[in-house]
């Protein structure tokens, strides 16, 4: 079974909308043409994702949403709705990262809603789990990872499972400097594959895209991107730094 991979970028709360124009363009002109078999993506600020649109129009690069809310519209004072997001062309979003679980009190519940509201909408959701180091020390993350897929995915069909992107960030990985090991990183993605094995099918679990993120960089990429369940990354830190993105979609191979 030969997936595509793809590796995206999520630049977090950095960037004005002027610089964020300025770095896709650095990032497309680093990366030169698009590697085949590898889907690259940005995910820009919400208020920056109009010029990366307008900034990426005609080339290899898709652009996502860090987050979406639920419901389509209405009195949810600083929000953002899908079609709000499909008005600018955006492709991609990105639902449940750990900072929002962390800081904005996400739980698996907003995730399963997000998670089918970006479906109705045509948006390909990103979707995060992981474990702290607390419950890895602990001994219960396969279970944990489990439900936090399980519960993502109540109500949603095989075949738009296999349509979605699963990203597994282990919180005390990301922006540390600290990696999950190839092995431990393509450990967890296979637990997932094979939750999603368990809920779908094989073909569904074959399907999917499964990425690894934390601390992803241009050093530690190509171990982490050779390994069978690893089909991408979600990049943060290194994602600012058009020559360390671009050396990582070219360790995609
Ligand atoms: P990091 O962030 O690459 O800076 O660790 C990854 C992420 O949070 O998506």
């Amino acid at each position: 079974m030969s997936r595509k991979y793809i590796i995206a970028g999520n630049w977090k709360m950095n960037k004005t909308p002027s610089e964020a124009r300025q770095l896709v363009a650095d990032v497309i002109a680093a990366i030169g043409e698009k590697p085949a078999n590898v889907d690259v993506v940005v995910c820009p600020p919400y208020v920056a994702l109009d010029g990366v649109m307008d900034a990426t129009k005609g080339s290899f690069v898709g652009v996502g949403a860090q987050n979406l809310h639920f419901e389509a519209k209405g009195a949810y004072t600083g929000e953002v709705a899908a079609d709000m997001l499909n008005d600018l062309g955006v492709q991609y979003v990105i639902i449940g990262h750990s900072e929002r679980r962390q800081y904005f009190a996400e739980t698996d519940e907003t995730v399963n809603k997000k998670l089918l509201t970006a479906l109705s909408n045509n948006l390909i959701p990103i979707v995060c789990v992981g474990e702290t180091l607390e419950q890895r020390e602990q001994g219960i993350m396969p279970e944990l990872i489990r439900s936090q897929v399980k519960i993502a995915y109540l109500g949603v069909t095989a075949e738009q499972a296999a349509g979605t992107v699963i990203a597994y960030e282990p919180v005390w990985a990301i922006g540390t400097g600290k990696t999950a090991t190839a092995e431990q990183a393509d450990e967890v993605c296979g637990i997932i594959r094979k939750t999603i094995e368990e809920l779908y099918d094989k073909a569904t679990a074959d399907a999917i895209i499964i990425q690894y993120g934390g601390s992803m960089n241009a050093a530690n990429a190509e171990s982490l991107l050779a390994m069978p369940n690893i089909d991408g990354g979600l990049i943060g830190g290194a994602a600012l730094k058009p020559a360390d993105f671009a050396a990582i979609v070219k360790s995609a191979k």
